[in-house]
C-alpha cells in the first residue's frame, strides 16, 4: 500500500467529491442495515489485530453454522466467473453492472438499487431458478450492490429450503458491509428489511476494479462505513484513512483492498461472536441511530444511507464529549477524517432536533424507555449506553465537534 502524507485532503481533480460533498446529494437513498440496540454495554474486540493479514488472499470466518471465504480478485469476469467454479450456478445482476459479467454467461438481469428489494423480484429470481433446473447442490451467484445481494441471498435462502449463495459485490458498502454476515432481506408495505433470513454467503469475491463504474455518491457511501469499521476496531485503518486520503478518494485498487480486507475483519469479528444478533453486534450501529433517525425525517432518498451514517457517527462523539465519556483528543481525530472526506457535521438546518428524537422513537430498533446508542471512549472502545432524551437534545444541538 502506498503511504504518503498529503496534509488536509482535497479531493482529486475530477472526482467531484467536494463540489457536491456526500451530504449534499440527492438521488435515491443506499438504506440501512437493520440492527438492534440492546441494554448492554459492549467492548468491541478492543484493540486485537484484524482477524488475518491484510497481505493474505483469503479470509475466512464462521458464522452460526457456515463459513464465509472471501477472495480477492483483480480482475472483475475472474470474480465473477473464476476458473475453479463448481457445479451449476444462477447469476444474477442489474444493468449497472452487466459489463462485469462474462459474455458466456448469460446472467438474469433485475433491477438494482432498492426496487431489487421486492417480493415480485424474488419470485422473478425463484422462478428463473427452477426454470434453468437448479438444484439444492446449485448455488446463486449475484453481482451487485448491497440491495441486490441482500434480496438474492433472501431468494438462495429459500430455494428448494436453501442453496448456497457466492457474492460479488460492487459497490464498497457491498463490500465492506452488506455482503458479509448472513443477514438477508427485501422490504415489505414500505418497512425496510422486514422480511429477510440469516443465510450466510459462501464465498464473497472482491475485486477492487468493479468500483470503478460506481458514482461518488455510492463511493463515499460505503466510505463512511469503513471509517466506522476503523473507529470501531481497527487503528492502522485509522490510520490509513487519516494519511492515505489522496488514494483513498482516487480508489487506488491496492488501498480500496486494503480497506475493504480490514474493514470485512473488524465487522466478521463482532458477527462471528453473535451471528443472530442477541447483544453484542449492536456495536456495528455506531452513528446509526442518528443517522436512520435523518434519513426517515427528510424523506428516504435524499441521503445516501453512508452520509447519514457519517453524520451520525460525528453527532455520538458530539454526545460522548458532553456526557463525559468520550476522549476529546479522539474525537477531534475522527472529526478531522469526517471533515476531510466531505460529511456534513454539526446541526442540519433541514431537520429539526424534535423531528430526529421522534423519528428514533419510532424506530423499531430503540428501547423500550430510554434512546440507546452506540458511545465511543476512544479507538476500539465502544459501548451501547442508555441516554435520556435531554441529552440527546444537547448533542443535536451541539456545535460541530472541533476537528484536527
Ligand atoms: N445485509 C446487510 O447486512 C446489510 C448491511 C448494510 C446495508 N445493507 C443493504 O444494502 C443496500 C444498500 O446497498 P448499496 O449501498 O450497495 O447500494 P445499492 O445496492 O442500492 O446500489 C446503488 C446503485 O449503485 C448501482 N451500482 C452498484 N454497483 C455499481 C457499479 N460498480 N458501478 C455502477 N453502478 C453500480 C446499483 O445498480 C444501484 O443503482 C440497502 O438495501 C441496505 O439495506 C445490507
Amino acid at each position: 500500500m502506498k503511504r504518503k502524507n498529503h496534509g488536509p485532503d482535497g479531493p482529486p481533480p475530477g472526482s467531484g467529491a467536494s463540489a457536491s460533498g456526500p451530504e449534499a446529494s440527492n438521488d435515491r437513498r443506499s438504506g440501512g442495515d437493520d440492527r438492534r440496540s440492546d441494554t448492554t454495554n459492549h467492548a468491541v474486540a478492543g484493540d486485537r489485530a484484524p482477524v488475518t493479514s491484510p497481505a493474505t488472499d483469503t479470509q475466512s470466518f464462521c458464522f452460526g453454522e457456515n463459513t464465509t471465504t472471501v477472495r480477492y480478485f483483480s480482475d472483475p469476469h475472474t470474480a465473477v466467473s473464476p476458473a475453479d467454479s463448481a457445479g451449476r450456478g444462477l447469476t444474477l445482476c442489474d444493468r449497472n453492472v452487466q459489463h462485469l459479467v462474462p459474455e458466456d454467461t448469460e446472467p438474469l438481469i433485475l433491477p438494482g438499487g432498492e426496487p431489487a428489494k421486492r417480493w415480485a423480484v424474488v419470485e422473478q429470481m425463484l422462478s428463473e431458478a427452477l426454470d434453468r433446473g437448479l438444484t439444492r447442490a446449485s448455488h446463486f451467484t449475484v453481482v451487485g450492490g448491497g440491495a441486490l445481494c441482500d434480496a438474492a441471498a433472501f431468494a438462495a435462502s429459500i430455494y428448494m429450503r436453501g442453496v448456497a449463495v457466492e457474492l460479488v459485490p460492487t459497490t464498497l458498502l457491498a463490500m465492506v458491509d452488506a455482503s458479509l454476515g448472513g443477514k438477508t432481506g427485501i422490504n415489505f408495505r414500505n418497512l425496510k428489511n422486514l422480511i429477510g433470513t440469516f443465510h450466510a454467503a459462501r464465498e464473497i469475491r472482491i475485486c477492487p476494479a468493479t468500483l470503478e463504474s460506481l458514482s461518488d455518491r455510492e463511493y463515499f457511501s460505503g466510505l463512511a462505513e469503513v471509517i466506522k469499521a476503523a473507529a470501531l476496531g481497527d487503528a492502522t485503518l485509522l490510520d490509513l484513512l487519516d494519511s492515505d486520503g489522496e488514494a483513498v478518494r482516487a480508489r487506488d485498487r491496492e488501498t480500496v483492498r486494503e480497506m475493504v480486507h480490514r474493514s470485512i475483519a473488524v465487522k466478521a469479528g463482532v458477527v462471528e461472536a453473535d451471528f443472530r444478533e442477541s447483544g453484542r453486534r449492536a456495536v456495528l450501529n455506531l452513528g446509526h441511530t442518528f443517522a436512520h433517525a435523518l434519513e426517515s425525517s427528510v424523506g428516504l432518498g435524499s441521503w445516501t444511507h453512508g452520509a447519514a451514517v457519517a453524520w451520525g457517527i460525528e453527532r455520538a462523539l458530539a454526545l460522548g464529549l458532553h456526557l463525559g465519556t468520550t476522549d476529546p483528543d479522539y474525537a477531534a481525530r475522527l472529526a478531522g477524517i469526517l471533515k476531510r472526506y466531505g460529511y456534513a457535521r454539526g446541526p442540519l438546518a433541514e431537520v429539526e432536533p424534535i423531528d430526529l428524537v421522534t423519528a428514533m422513537r419510532h424506530d423499531k430498533k430503540s428501547g423500550e424507555d430510554s434512546l440507546y446508542f452506540v458511545i465511543q471512549s476512544g479507538p476500539c472502545n465502544t459501548a451501547v449506553l442508555p441516554v435520556s432524551d435531554a441529552d440527546v437534545y444537547v448533542a443535536l444541538a451541539a456545535p460541530a465537534v472541533p476537528a484536527t
